[in-house]
């Protein structure tokens, strides 16, 4: 999987969710810039499964540095790193490849690669191979965090409750073998105004293509987003003002930060809309792709009960990764 972030980075990850290794290579970052890996690996373990709420699986998310950096500094050449994957159970996945698991990639990646795809883990549909999106767009974190740039992802809402009844939902979710969706609220602080590009190459288009490559995001909305659609121009409409410096600012900020696919010096806010985990205990209905006949599916393994809750720090990566091309 490898896409062009925009003009400057490219951006390549690899693997499976239980080959040897995943990773990334990434190109385009300026050389002489120090990478802090303690922060990295921070930002990193934010995403790795194992923690409260999450997966069972139990994997460290420890980045090797393969190329591109010398003493901790980008030296120009593509930053190569991997992940070792230590915790994989394919045994509980190869079902999937007559029974596939619904709303999972399983079936269309079955046809699309005649049946050679990598069913173990999800193969490269996994969540897992966010680990190295989120090195890559730690790093970019980073960089933009030099230039005064922050990029804070929250969970907001999950299974449509917010607060502190978020908790028990996630619980109530996984002890009952089901699963919930969430939304994940983004707010990006320090862009300058004019940053970004008209068209096909607008702030909201770059954002959501990347966004829209997370497993499991089915809704990406900016500012007011689709309750705009309810409202009228006179309460929609951000008035313009000026700040005690003297700066051009909006009043409110249903515009979400960005105008005619450009930034406007506002705080750039989008939320994020995850769908339940596919992969879910209850028996479900499926179709056996051998016999012909339709047949129940009933799901072991490891799973989140909520993707949303490991996907925040995924948000930010990927926010982070389109700014930083547009800033380079
Ligand atoms: C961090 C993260 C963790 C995930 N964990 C699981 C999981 O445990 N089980 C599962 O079935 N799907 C999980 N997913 C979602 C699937 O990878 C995704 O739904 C699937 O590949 C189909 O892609 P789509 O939902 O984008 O269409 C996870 C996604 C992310 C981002």
């Amino acid at each position: 999987m490898s896409f062009d972030i925009g003009k400057n980075i490219h951006l390549t990850i690899f693997g499976q969710s239980h080959s040897k290794a995943i990773g990334a290579v990434i190109e385009g970052l300026p050389a002489g810039f120090r990478i802090d890996m303690r922060a990295l690996k921070a930002f990193m373990a934010r995403r790795a499964p194992g923690q409260k709420g999450t997966t069972a699986r139990k994997e460290a998310d420890r980045p090797i540095i393969l190329s591109g950096l010398v003493d901790g500094i980008t030296c120009g050449s593509p930053l190569a790193m991997m992940i070792e994957n230590t915790d994989a159970r394919s045994k509980d996945y190869e079902q999937f490849r007559a029974v596939p698991r619904p709303m999972h990639a399983d079936y269309p990646a079955f046809v699309k690669y005649g049946g050679f795809n990598d069913i173990a883990g999800g193969g490269h549909f996994s969540g897992r191979l966010t680990a190295p999106l989120c090195f890559a767009g730690g790093v970019c974190l980073q960089y933009l965090g030099q230039k005064g740039i922050e990029i804070k992802a929250k969970l907001a809402s999950a299974g449509g409750v917010s607060g502190k009844k978020m908790q028990e939902c996630l619980e109530e979710a996984r002890k009952s073998g089901d699963s919930v969706g969430g939304i994940v609220e983004c707010c990006i602080t320090g862009v300058p105004a004019g940053v970004g590009d008209s068209g096909f190459d607008s702030l909201e288009s770059s954002l959501a293509r990347i966004l829209f490559s997370i497993p499991g995001v089915k809704g990406v909305d900016f500012g007011a987003g689709f309750a705009s659609a309810a409202m009228k121009g006179s309460a929609h409409n951000d008035a313009w003002c000026f700040d005690e410096k003297g700066n051009v600012k909006t009043k409110s900020n249903n515009h979400g930060g960005i105008l005619g696919g450009l930034s406007t010096g506002m705080p750039i806010t989008f939320r994020v809309a995850f769908k339940p985990t596919p992969s879910i205990a209850l028996p479900q209905e499926s179709v056996d792709l051998k016999s012909g006949k339709s047949t129940m599916l009933e799901i072991k393994g490891r799973h989140d009960p909520c993707i949303a809750v490991r996907a925040v720090p995924c948000v930010e990566a990927a926010a982070a990764l389109v700014l930083c091309d547009y800033m380079l």
